[in-house]
């Protein structure tokens, strides 16, 4: 995806072996034969420049996201952008492979951001140009494109139940969904397993519908029957059937 002309102006292109992007790329303690390293791995992806800027402040430069695992910043590959993921040297991880290996799955799903190629340290994805769904509920949203994000959200969960695939953190939606537009995208799939019961549409039909500061702000906007939500998901639940998983979107 190209830069568009509405962000082109708040991201700053750095060049990968900028000072400024040091710490970035060995958050969260400089080492430098680590740092030499993931330069390397980074010319291997075709990376030649990140941007700065987002909406997440990281010791004073801005960034796309951070979590317990990574740091999300731009990044520009051949005549693209994407969105890097950069293993943190905290993590409770060695290698970014796993929760690739996992990301493919969902991919072929047809869920997730689109996978470019990863290394050891670093994911390279489809960069979505979106906020977390906690901050999109936040602001004013319209019931039409609040029932076209909730309808979004649930029929990638259910393409993930069918999948065999259970994303394992959607119980706690605010950081695991990006809004964009009247689309929503699932990301970040390093818990999720293909051994455990798939519990994708009935965690996030939960935090969207039932419980919890989104659904609070959701059903402002959307109202919808929290016992009948209740009920729905539980009969999904115990028969994963498309008619099942239909009698809930119909409720939205
Ligand atoms: N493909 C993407 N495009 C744009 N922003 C992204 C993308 N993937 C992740 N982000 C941003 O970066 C943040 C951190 O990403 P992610 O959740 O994958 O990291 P993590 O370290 O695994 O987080 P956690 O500690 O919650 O498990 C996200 O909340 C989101 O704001
Ligand atoms: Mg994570």
């Amino acid at each position: 995806m190209n830069l568009s002309a509405r962000n082109a102006s708040s991201f700053s292109e750095f060049q990968i072996d900028a000072p400024q992007l040091t710490k970035i790329l060995t958050y969260p303690r400089f080492s430098q034969e680590e740092y030499l390293l993931r330069l390397k791995e980074l010319e291997s992806l075709g990376v030649t420049s990140l941007y700065t800027g987002g909406r997440t402040m990281l010791d004073g430069i801005r960034i796309a996201g951070k979590g317990c695992v990574g740091i999300v910043i731009r990044a520009k590959s051949g005549k693209n952008t994407y969105a890097l993921k950069i293993r943190r040297l905290d993590a409770n991880r060695r290698t970014m492979r796993d929760e690739v290996r996992l990301h493919t799955i969902a991919n072929a799903a047809g869920v997730g951001p689109r996978l470019e190629s990863c290394t050891d340290n670093f994911v390279l994805m489809e960069f979505i140009d979106g906020q977390s769904i906690i901050d999109w509920a936040r602001g004013e949203i319209t019931q039409e494109d609040t029932r076209s994000v909730i309808h979004s959200i649930l029929e990638q969960c259910y393409s993930l139940d069918r999948a065999g695939l259970d994303h394992g953190e959607l119980s706690k939606i605010d950081n695991h969904v990006l809004v964009h537009g009247q689309k929503a995208s699932i990301i970040d799939f390093e818990s999720a397993s293909t051994i455990r019961k798939t519990s994708n549409v009935s965690a996030a039909g939960q935090s969207l519908l039932v419980s919890g500061a989104v659904a609070n702000m959701i059903t402002r906007v959307l109202p919808c029957d929290r016992e009948s939500a209740i009920r729905a998901l539980k009969t999904y639940k115990w028969d994963q059937t498309r008619v099942n998983f239909e009698n809930l979107l119909a409720l939205v």
